[in-house]
């Protein structure tokens, strides 16, 4: 008997330690992420981390391993890592450089201000977000390419060979991920006129090849970034799009460009935070809140508190009103942004703040608003053995983007389209407004809320975080880096916790169901708060890296995803 129990618990641990090697070359201790002593990769995939990390043990470095992994996302987690979208990248070198690189999709040659509007001036339902008018220019190739260029040290084939392999072997369909295609399939049989190759017979456990993307990334591999833009690629692409009745033209194609951009820096406390500048929204509106709610004692308050939560909603008020007014792409607007982040402007929004009542939003500004919740861009977060540390978030927008599918190339195209104000006033698919700042000119960038962000403690790098989640990534952020900083949480801590949101309007907090404690629900209510604990199941996905104290890299993998934290 006793044998036996020798036997099988030699089995079991044989078994754990040999099932998943993520565990093995990492110590996961309670409360806490994978721990890692040199190097870590943590994104929506256990496929995409590990890819990463082989990139990363080859030699490779951050940007190396950014290629990578953005690709090896676009195979597994088609719902939102792509070849077809676009994103954003915010870098610390390890001597301490920072950057932000911007390859977020362009507006059409030939779209108007008014596209999305029919003859007596309302917006067209479903045109900015489904099928191939919502599509916009994807600069996904061109960031992943510009970064690698300027940063990385390995050749685009040797990067891109285990992810061709992804494609070509194969990775299996996790439960996730099979609920997720069930509940697009009828949208996305509708929109392609056919059953694709994501469609509700797939089951978990399943493994999935797409052949079509192997051949693409392998023409990618041998002909480089200009394969997507001016070669046999994208010649494929614009014949599609074409007969599917896009105004997306190969001379779109060819004049796309991803940008380099000065980042948003600011401090909050003896932190020096680093996040995406515009036509994000994500580094200034963080920098507003995160300014208007240094003068209060958070950490006193305590995590997810009354008091902590009026104030950060106060705040979020705010910067989402200044959002909707003044932000868009910063090549076709002037953005006060000296101004919008300045002490000065930024005391005098908070002066009406009140622990006794909400102020109204109508006091802040106007409109009427509602609005839809969902997580369907991705974002991972990576530290090199060399210590750059780099945070990327990357979408098609919403689930599957515009839901139109390239058979022939085997990836989703973006509605990015729909981050544009349609019509002034009018809210788009988050819910968010906006103003004459982000409408639609041929060329331009659409606002984004993305914030990909970087934190530095005493001059060096402590944390990279990032989340999906449309108009609650910002918020998402702000709070997982006050869990961390404010509420002394670890990594994983500080992504599992529960969330709240507030965006001005709706006048509203959403906070994440069964989460919050009902009396204090009841104590925000008697105050005139309006609850909303069911627009959002979840909110946002958060993965980070944080640097611990003794220099070991703890990853934050959030439990609301399939999200897998690897590292060395
Ligand atoms: O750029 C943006 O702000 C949106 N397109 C992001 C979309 C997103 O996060 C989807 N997940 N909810």
């Amino acid at each position: 008997m006793k044998q036996n129990i020798i036997v099988l618990l030699c089995f079991a641990i044989c078994y754990l330690s040999c099932k998943d090697q993520s565990k093995t070359s990492n110590s996961v201790i309670e409360n806490r992420g994978v721990i890692s002593k040199s190097a870590m990769v943590v994104s929506a995939r256990g496929e995409a981390s590990k890819i990463g990390v082989e990139i990363l043990k080859q030699g490779g470095n951050a940007f190396d391993a950014m290629m990578a992994t953005e690709m090896a996302l676009a195979v597994c987690y088609p719902y939102a890592g792509n070849l077809g979208g676009g994103g954003f990248l915010v870098y610390r070198m390890a001597d301490g450089t920072k950057g932000a690189l911007d390859y977020r999709e362009k507006s059409p040659l030939a779209s108007s201000k008014n596209m999305y509007l029919d003859e007596d001036g309302n917006v067209i339902k479903n045109l900015s977000t489904i099928g191939s008018m919502a599509v916009g220019v994807p600069g996904t190739i061109a960031g992943i390419f510009e970064a690698q260029k300027r940063f990385g040290k390995l050749d685009v084939a040797s990067i891109l060979k285990p992810v061709i392999e992804l494609a070509q072997n194969g990775y299996k369909i996790t439960e996730k991920q099979e609920r997720r295609i069930a509940s697009y399939d009828s949208l996305i049989t509708a929109v392609n006129e056919k059953e694709i190759l994501y469609n509700k017979k797939l089951k978990a456990g399943q493994t999935l090849i797409n052949t079509a993307l192997a051949k693409t990334l392998q023409r990618i591999a041998d002909n480089g970034r200009d394969e997507f833009y001016t070669g046999e690629t994208a010649k494929q692409l614009i014949d599609y799009l074409q007969s599917k009745g896009s105004i997306i033209t190969l001379e779109d194609l060819a004049k796309y460009e991803a940008k380099w951009r000065d980042p948003i820096s600011f401090q909050y406390d003896d932190l020096t935070i680093t996040s995406m500048s515009p036509p994000s929204s994500g580094g200034i509106c963080l920098n507003q809140i995160m300014t208007m709610v240094e003068p209060f004692d958070l950490e006193d308050y305590g995590h997810n508190s009354l008091r902590t939560i009026q104030v950060l909603v106060e705040a979020e008020k705010r910067a989402y009103a200044d959002r909707s007014f003044y932000l868009g792409d910063p090549d076709f607007v002037d953005i006060p942004i000296e101004t919008l982040t300045s002490d000065m402007y930024l005391q005098e929004r908070m002066k009406e703040f009140s622990f006794q009542a909400p102020t109204p939003v109508d006091s802040i500004s106007h409109g009427k608003i509602i609005a839809y919740e969902s997580n369907e861009t991705t974002h991972y977060s990576i530290v090199d053995q060399f210590g750059n540390a780099i945070a990327v978030t990357t979408t098609l927008n919403g689930g599957y983007g515009s839901k139109l599918y390239v058979e022939e190339l085997g990836f989703f195209l973006n509605n990015e389209m729909d981050d544009f104000s349609s019509k002034p006033g009018e809210p788009n698919y988050y819910g968010l407004i906006g103003a004459e700042a982000n409408s639609i000119a041929p060329e331009k960038r659409m606002l984004s809320s993305m914030t990909p962000t970087i934190v530095e403690k005493d001059g060096e790098f402590y944390m990279s975080v990032g989340t999906p989640g449309g108009s609650t990534i910002i918020t998402s952020v702000l709070q997982t880096i006050l869990n961390v900083h404010e509420f002394k949480m670890t990594m994983q801590e500080a992504v599992n916790a529960h969330r709240f949101h507030n965006q001005w309007l709706p006048d509203e907090i959403r906070m994440e169901p069964n989460s919050f404690d009902k009396s204090l629900v009841k104590q925000l209510q008697n105050l005139g708060y309006n609850i909303n604990e069911e627009r959002s199941p979840i909110i946002g996905i958060v993965d980070g890296i944080l640097m611990q104290e003794d220099g070991t890299l703890e990853g934050g993998a959030d439990k609301r995803g399939d999200d897998t934290a690897v590292g060395f």
